[in-house]
């Protein structure tokens, strides 16, 4: 049963309401001031509010600003006299649902409703449609079925959602920029994700990247700049590499954090912000921490929720379904077709992966821009990865050739092997190099 909020000083017009919308079978509470209607709408559960406009204090209109600034999702119909029509238009432009005007047709009124919160379920059903479809999305476009992944995305399933800051932390490549993508596909609100790497901009251009500056505030800054964080309002800002943001930055931003709002740099006005922070790091903020290149209240209020992004290695399983995810798209890309051995499969499972995902993914596309031959075997792994997983790689001798053939062919198969490096070829074969070369 929807409950309706109504908001009028006139008792007759409270009451007439009142007897109308239970008789239709709604809920109801009154209020006959502004202040009280707005306690109501924090304190209640209100689907729908009918607001005078004239009222003596807070009046319609100002009551109706607030419920905009705390963004609560509440049609708002307007009850006008004759003298305040026009505000009423304004306040339809402002995103009041209509208005109706004195003296109140009740069955026109009873229609209004309904269709206002007709309109109000099929949006809230298409948000969690879109909140769904997004989910789904999020669990394809973040790969892997490992115990470590899908603990991952339950996580941001039930973080994304929430309005709390998060810190997102792991090794470099592992996806956090990715989580960040995630959690605010998922987050339920068309709002901005404004980025920010906040190593690669020095500390100067830092401070006005992100708080924005007005004309003349410093030598080269010849017009108006609006900030990231203004950018980012009502969304969210993610600041990658916050490790790297100098310690007097931190303090500006732990003031933004704390006031919740900004001010242009040479600005001295203050802006209000509403914003989420979701920061990264492939450092141990903690140990920055302790080691005093963090400040630890900012620290803390970043960290609301912390997400840790398993390395690869800890991925069980994984390494295989990435990399086919890899090839594939390589491949669309490249326009080949390329058959992949299982034991290729298998020695990129076998490697440790320091560079993770990203290392994997520049591994797969190499591999598939340099391949002439349509088939991948190990022979196709970088240099650095066979040596790490110490490939066992076999040639085929045909008996009936000399001995001197068969050492050139062998000397052949390990500098290739060696990646063209003879004398590393030299060392693995326990050769001097002269002697490779007067046989290759
Ligand atoms: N689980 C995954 N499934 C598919 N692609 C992934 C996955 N994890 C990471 N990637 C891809 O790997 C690449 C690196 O990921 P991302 O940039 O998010 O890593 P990062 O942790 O932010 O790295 P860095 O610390 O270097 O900034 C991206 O192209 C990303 O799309
Ligand atoms: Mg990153």
């Amino acid at each position: 049963m929807a409950t309706i909020l109504i908001v009028d000083d006139e008792k007759n017009i409270r009451e007439g309401l009142n007897q109308s919308l239970m008789s239709n079978g709604f809920k109801t509470l009154m209020a006959n001031n502004g202040q009280d209607g707005l306690f109501m709408i924090m304190n209640e559960s209100v689907d729908l509010a009918i607001l005078d406009i004239q009222m003596p204090k807070t009046n319609g209109i100002d009551l109706f600003k607030k419920i905009i600034t705390l963004e609560k999702d509440i049609p708002v119909i307007f009850i006008t006299g004759h003298g305040s029509v026009e505000l009423a238009v304004d306040a339809m432009r402002l995103g009041a649902y209509d208005f109706i005007t004195k003296p109140i047709n009740l069955e026109k009124l009873e229609l209004i409703v309904q269709r206002a919160l007709k309109q109000k379920n099929i949006e809230k059903e298409n948000q969690t449609l879109i909140v769904k479809l997004n989910a789904y999305e999020m669990h394809k476009s973040i790969i892997g079925e490992s115990k470590a992944i899908k603990h991952l995305t339950g996580v941001i399933e039930r973080v994304a959602p929430s309005k709390a800051n998060v810190y997102i932390c792991g090794e470099s490549g592992t996806g956090k920029e990715l989580v960040c993508d995630a959690i605010h596909s998922i987050s339920g609100r068309n709002q901005p994700l404004v980025k920010v790497n906040c190593a690669a901009l020095s500390p100067t251009l830092l401070e006005s990247e992100l708080f924005g500056h007005v004309k003349g505030a410093f030598t080269g800054a010849d017009s108006h700049k609006v900030g990231r964080f203004e950018q980012a309002n009502h969304g969210i800002l993610f600041l990658d590499e916050i490790s790297e943001v100098p310690t007097n930055i931190q303090v500006k931003l732990l003031r933004v954090l704390q006031e919740k709002e900004i001010e242009r740099v040479g600005s001295g006005q203050p802006i209000p912000l509403d914003i989420r922070i979701i920061s990264a790091s492939n450092k141990d903020l903690k140990k920055e921490v302790e080691k005093g290149n963090f400040r630890e209240d900012f620290f803390y209020r970043l960290n609301v929720i912390d997400i840790y992004v398993p390395p690869l290695r800890e991925r069980e399983k994984d390494v295989i379904l990435l990399a086919s995810h890899f090839f594939k798209t390589f491949c669309k890309a490249n326009k080949k077709h390329l058959d992949v051995t299982p034991q290729f499969f298998s020695a990129l499972d076998n490697y440790h992966w320091p560079g993770n995902i990203r290392q994997l993914s520049n591994v797969i596309e190499k591999v598939v821009v340099l391949n002439q031959t349509g088939k991948v075997t190990i022979k196709d792994l970088p240099a650095e990865i066979k040596k790490d997983i110490k490939v066992k790689e076999t040639i085929e001798i045909t008996l009936g050739q000399t001995l001197e053939e068969i050492e050139k062919k062998v000397i052949d198969e390990t500098i290739r092997y060696c990646n063209g490096n003879k004398s590393e070829a030299a060392k693995v074969l326990g050769i001097g190099r002269k002697t490779l070369y007067r046989n290759s």
